[in-house]
């Protein structure tokens, strides 16, 4: 099970240092990971080195994944950041297409597929992200708003697969109306999504999906309980290193 926490546009390196400071009192982090819940950090870019090092200081067995990187692979992109520079960082994986950088930075559907197809040449695991609108949920087009999302970026996998490429893929349910609302996909959303999935992908995808938007300790808990995702995107609850930790506690509880 992966908790990934992404931090989104926050954090410094004294709060970085003081948050690996917490995680760093428990104990069990070996034992959890072994029994295969995984902690996974996603810094803003410039603290993606800081942050790497100072876990392998510590001897953390955490996970560190890029909020976003560019489509192109190298060249005039003023301001990006490419695969191969998140490689040279130690970066396990990367978060794409996530709604925040659809909606304010215009991202589209192509290049979400584009960056898929980049990470996976080069083993960055890629964290999808889909899901829609309220109104698009209200106007009961959401399962065609994932197909349009997810599609091209699952043909981009097909060909990674048949190029020989076996790095895992992650699909992360964020439904725009539940981030940093306070409101949760209730279990039946969740489920609609995975026989969606199961459509366009042709098989089971329960291993690989994830759900993101206003997770907190509780909600985990009762989707854990319910058996319906392997892994979570937290933002806002996981700003704060104890709910991290109280959530893991809660979690190994529910094997
Ligand atoms: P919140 O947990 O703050 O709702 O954010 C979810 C999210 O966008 C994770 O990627």
């Amino acid at each position: 099970m992966l908790m990934v926490a992404n931090w989104k546009m926050n954090m410094d390196r004294a709060a970085i240092s003081n948050y690996l400071d917490v995680l760093s009192r428990e104990e069990r982090w070996s034992r959890w990971c072994s029994n295969g819940y995984r902690l996974v950090l996603s810094p803003p870019s410039v603290y993606l080195d800081f942050l790497a090092c100072e876990i392998r200081k510590r001897e953390l067995p955490f996970w560190v994944v890029g909020q976003n990187v560019c489509a192109h692979e190298k060249g005039a992109y003023t301001g990006e950041v490419s695969v191969d520079m998140l490689r040279d960082l130690g970066v396990s994986g990367v978060i794409l297409g996530h709604s925040e950088r659809r909606r304010l930075f215009g991202e589209t559907d192509a290049h979400v597929a584009a960056k898929t197809a980049l990470a996976l040449s080069r083993e960055l695991v890629p964290i999808v992200c889909f899901g829609e609108t309220e109104a698009e949920r209200l106007s009961k087009e959401h399962a065609q708003v994932w197909e349009r999302q997810i599609a091209p970026v699952w043909k981009e996998v097909l060909k990674a697969r048949a190029a020989g490429s076996e790095t895992p893929v992650y699909w992360a349910y964020e439904p725009v109306w539940a981030i940093g609302t306070g409101r949760t996909a209730a279990i039946d959303d969740i489920r609609e999504v995975a026989g969606s999935l199961r459509e366009i992908f042709g098989h089971d995808c329960s291993a690989g999906l994830l759900y993101g938007g206003s997770v907190t300790d509780e909600s985990l808990a009762v989707l854990v309980e319910k058996g319906t995702v392997y892994g979570f995107l937290v933002g806002g609850a996981f700003l704060d290193s104890e709910a991290v930790l109280r959530a893991f506690d809660n979690l190994t509880h529910h094997p």
